[in-house]
């Protein structure tokens, strides 16, 4: 199988990943933080340091602001639901994936909060002074994706974070597709709140992600009960992370992604990103080069991911050709972005996306655009 679609999981894992998590779960699976005897400190211990390299990793001061969540869309629910209120107007992008436009739209519908939308989609990012045209008095949020989950173009994050902090609006960064593939550093960017997946660019498993939430803001809980800590208080705790993170946290997942950020600070962001940048040129420079293939924003910085249509055959019957016929595995559809789609003039068809990583090989990405060429050109015939 050549594996293209790390935008929706990354795979494989560095070896260290399923190793690590074996020994943990053999040896010390205890529940971290439930109890005094040995097993439970130290499966403790290890969650800790796992959090301890997040927060390294992200910039972050006080680990502890890191929260441990089951993906990017538990840690986007938690700051979005947790942080608006009825009368809030909030700014966002058509730029964001539905684990942003979902949670906004419910707002808007049961708690009366005003959402804008500003323009990216079409041109690649968002214009930071359309966001700062949109400010009103009761704004008290700004939500935008770091990169486009259809298209891996990238937002000025800098830029917008200094425009806020000036202004003392939150602002919350989706960084589901460029944690892992372009540095962030929260302090330098600004970032009030930070929602990550742990099982994509961080290599860790499936069923890890996380939130940073700045200190000094007030996010409510999603969901309250067992922290193993403070049993005497009858609501949620006010301390963190146990806050945020109600029941058993998926200790051996963690473990898991501590391991996936280890080989990411081994190998070096800027190497990770090398590499992805050469496959991302190729990729593109031979999808440009094939006829009846539009490559959307093919000149755009961008992360390894892009998205096309193919003359004369839907999205979906190009995946299942590739996967059926040459063993290539890619998304068609809507790729849970349907306000991307929209903007870019694509609403009713969607593309296919296409997303290497780092364990590509160049030679990967030649046998995939030898079989989009066989695609088009049988088409044509
Ligand atoms: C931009 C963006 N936001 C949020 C998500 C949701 O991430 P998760 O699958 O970790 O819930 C994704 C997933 O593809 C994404 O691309």
């Amino acid at each position: 199988m050549i594996y293209l679609d790390n935008a929706a999981t990354s795979w494989p894992k560095p070896d260290s990943v399923p190793r690590a998590m074996a020994a943990f779960l053999r040896e010390w699976a205890a529940n971290p933080g439930r109890g005094g005897h040995s097993m439970s400190i130290e499966a403790g211990r290890r969650v800790l340091a796992v959090r301890e390299k997040l927060a390294a990793f992200f910039g972050v001061r006080e680990s502890d602001r890191v929260v441990f969540t089951l993906n990017a869309t538990h840690a986007l629910n938690l700051a979005i639901l947790g942080y608006l209120r009825e009368g809030d107007h909030v700014i966002t992008s058509d730029m964001e994936h539905n684990a942003v436009s979902r949670p906004l739209t419910k707002l808007r519908q049961e708690r009366g909060v005003e959402i804008t939308i500003v323009p990216g989609a079409a041109s690649g990012c968002v214009d930071p002074e359309d966001i700062r045209r949109a400010i009103k008095k009761n704004t008290r949020l700004v939500v935008l994706t770091h990169a486009c989950n259809v298209t891996g173009t990238i937002n000025p994050i800098k830029e917008v974070g200094r425009l806020l902090r000036e202004l003392d609006i939150a602002f919350l960064v989706d960084a589901a597709q460029t944690a892992g593939h372009i540095p962030i550093n929260v302090d330098e960017m600004c970032i009030d709140m930070l929602a990550f997946p742990g099982h994509k660019g961080l290599l860790g498993p499936p069923g890890t992600g996380g939130l940073y939430i700045r200190k000094g803001l007030h996010v409510l809980p999603l969901m309250e009960g067992g922290t193993g800590t403070h049993s005497e208080e009858e609501r949620q705790p006010a301390a963190y992370p146990e806050r945020h993170e109600a029941g058993t946290v998926n200790s051996v997942g963690i473990v898991g992604l501590g391991a996936g950020l280890d080989f990411l600070t081994e190998k070096g962001l800027e190497k990770i990103s090398e590499v992805e940048t050469e496959l991302q040129e190729r990729l593109i420079r031979g999808l440009n080069a094939i006829e009846g293939v539009s490559v959307h924003l093919a000149n755009s910085p961008r992360v390894c991911t892009a998205s096309f249509n193919m003359d004369g055959i839907e999205p979906q019957e190009v995946a299942y050709i590739l996967d059926q016929a040459y063993g290539v595995a890619v998304r068609a559809g809507l790729h849970c972005a349907p306000w991307v789609h929209a903007a870019m003039g694509n609403a009713g068809r969607g593309s296919v996306r296409v997303s290497p990583g780092y364990f590509t090989s160049l030679e990967e990405i030649d046998d995939f655009l030898a079989a989009i060429q066989e695609i088009a050109d049988e088409r044509r015939r």
